[in-house]
């Protein structure tokens, strides 16, 4: 495997950060009126303005160079035909066959993946329209109100964040609840909101044997168990998904209310397969159905264009043009759409955990950077936080900026203001404010000029800081499925870029093999076993608060 230090873009695109590095994008807009219209994509709902990035022509020549000496094309080539690029587990990764709205076969170990993708959505309608409309009951023949999902890290963020973000289009009598934490608060909370003879519970798990979720599971029957009583009531309320029919089973869920995925679909990368239930339940199966289309649009958009003109792999390039030659090694995520505060720990997990990686295919120290840390929240709320680092810290991290361009209430005024505080943050991280600038505002305010110098430093923004402002003409279910391909892709791009398995996840193993060993020791079930200093003293002091209390 070619090495990302051995390929001749790789040096040529250092080369030519030394070249441009100083230069300021005030004066790239200044030389260039076409600018903005260049650097600008459109596909679907989502309009892209990637024109007050760090960039010329010659910089994306030199990127999409390196894009195709990585192999980037075969590699998308690979996945969209099934191939076992997932090789640590020996797996196919085929989100994209769970929105193949064409149907054309797709085909891992000898077999097409369409009949059973279709049969597992056809189910899901079925069943989602039950109980919508009413006609799937309780245990005492009421309608159901509530779902409650317990599901953690990709069986909750994705049905959380779309269902967050779909409000709008969410059905009047559901309330849906997530539960992903096993401090027991956060379920306690939902279950003294909700009524046992009106609640479903998705129990969401691929695997079905994360600790978390089969705790919250476990409680939540038993709670429910303490109200009905019958353990027959339980297939009224009670659903799973998952890809392991036996630990369902096993578990006392009847599997005929499983739904079923495959271990070709990651957890970060799987709401559009069954563990997408509560936001069918809650959009309804057309809503659904328009979601994976937004997504399925995107998939040929990303499969079918030159790199040139290809949305997810000209946001990877611009990410790694930050992260591997400026050394940016944060990306924010601002949504200014108040429905899509839960898009930031989203993106944070299908970024972060695929691509947080320090070695390549061959198990080789990568040697550069790899996945930025992703963070972000609300733009609005962000720029009245933690927005002055962004504008004159010492970092250079790159922002989505995302906002709706069709207002989102009727409340007089408040779009326009949201809007122009977008267009205009976009703005200032690009042109930033000059010690000129800074002195002539000063002036004309009439302060003198010892202090005007004191305080110019301070009021000076250097901008050229980086954004890429991604626009939906509407947040609807088609633009939602359309942005996550969108990421999920630009994803990709980047860890074929850097050689590395985007698709495993060993990295979170080993604190759970350590939480099973100190687990047993807290409730006393095992002898103390040795550890370091700091974890003993913790042990010690856990068992004496308990102790006491
Ligand atoms: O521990 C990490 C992880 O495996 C994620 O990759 C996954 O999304 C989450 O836990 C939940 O796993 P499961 O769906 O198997 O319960």
């Amino acid at each position: 495997m070619k090495h990302l230090h051995d390929l001749p873009a790789w040096s040529k695109l250092w080369n030519h950060f030394d070249e441009t590095k100083a230069r300021h994008m005030r004066e790239m807009f200044e030389q260039d009126p076409q600018r903005a219209e260049r650097y600008w994509l459109q596909v679907g709902g989502l309009m892209v303005d990637y024109s007050k990035n760090r960039i010329n022509d010659e910089t994306m020549s030199l990127l999409f160079e390196l894009a195709r000496e990585a192999g980037v094309p075969e590699r998308m080539r690979q996945m969209f035909h099934g191939e076992k690029i997932n090789t640590t587990e020996n797996r196919a990764v085929l989100h994209v066959a769970l929105r193949n709205r064409t149907n054309s076969p797709i085909v891992v170990d000898g077999e097409d993946v369409m009949p059973k993708v279709n049969r597992v959505l056809q189910r899901m309608g079925e069943f989602a329209h039950e109980v919508r409309s009413g006609s799937w009951l309780g245990y005492t023949n009421q309608v159901i109100t509530d779902v409650v999902n317990i599901g953690i890290g990709g069986s909750d963020l994705g049905p959380l964040m779309m269902c967050t973000a779909l409000k709008p289009f969410g059905h009047p009598r559901l309330n849906m609840h997530f539960v992903s934490n096993v401090d027991g608060s956060q379920l306690r909370d939902v279950l003294s909101k909700v009524h046992p003879e009106t609640t479903l519970f998705i129990i969401a798990s691929k695997t079905f044997t994360t600790q978390e979720t089969l705790t919250n599971a476990l409680t939540a029957r038993e709670w429910f168990l303490n109200h009905a009583g019958d353990e027959e009531a339980v297939a009224k309320h009670f659903a799973a998904v998952s890809t392991n029919q036996k630990a369902v089973a096993e578990f006392g869920i009847d599997t005929a209310n499983m739904f079923e995925f495959w271990d070709w679909v990651g957890g970060r990368y799987s709401l559009w397969s069954a563990i997408g239930l509560p936001i069918m339940l809650y959009l309804g199966e057309e809503n659904f159905i328009e979601m994976l289309n937004g997504a399925h649009l995107m998939d040929q958009h990303f499969i079918n264009t030159p790199l040139e003109r290809n949305l997810p792999a000209i946001l990877a390039l611009i990410g790694i043009w930050y992260i591997n030659y400026y050394g940016g090694g944060s990306h924010v995520i601002a949504p200014y759409d108040q429905h899509l505060h839960r898009l930031p720990k989203f993106i944070q997990q299908l970024d972060m955990e695929s691509n947080g990686k320090q070695v390549t295919l061959d198990g080789k120290a990568v040697g550069y950077e790899t996945s930025p840390i992703i963070w972000g929240e609300t733009g609005i709320n962000g720029q009245h936080a933690f927005f002055q680092l962004l504008h004159q810290g010492t970092h250079i991290t790159p922002i989505d900026l995302i906002a709706s361009l069709e207002k989102r209430s009727n409340l007089p005024g408040h779009h326009e203001i949201l809007l122009a505080n977008v267009f205009a943050q976009a703005e200032a991280f690009m042109r930033g404010k000059t010690p000129d600038e800074v002195r002539a505002e000063l002036k004309a305010q009439g302060m003198d000029e010892a202090r005007i110098e004191e305080l110019v430093p301070h009021k000076t923004f250097s901008g050229n800081r980086p954004t890429n402002l991604i626009l939906m003409d509407k947040v609807n279910p088609r633009n939602m499925g359309s942005l996550i391909a969108m990421y999920e892709h630009k994803t990709f791009v980047q860890g074929i870029i850097w050689g590395i398995n985007s698709f495993d996840q060993w990295g979170v193993e080993l604190g759970k093999q350590l939480a099973k060993t100190i687990l047993g020791e807290l409730t006393g079930e095992t002898v103390p076993q040795k550890h370091d200093s700091s974890t003993e003293r913790l042990i010690r002091l856990y068992l004496q608060t308990n102790r006491k209390s």
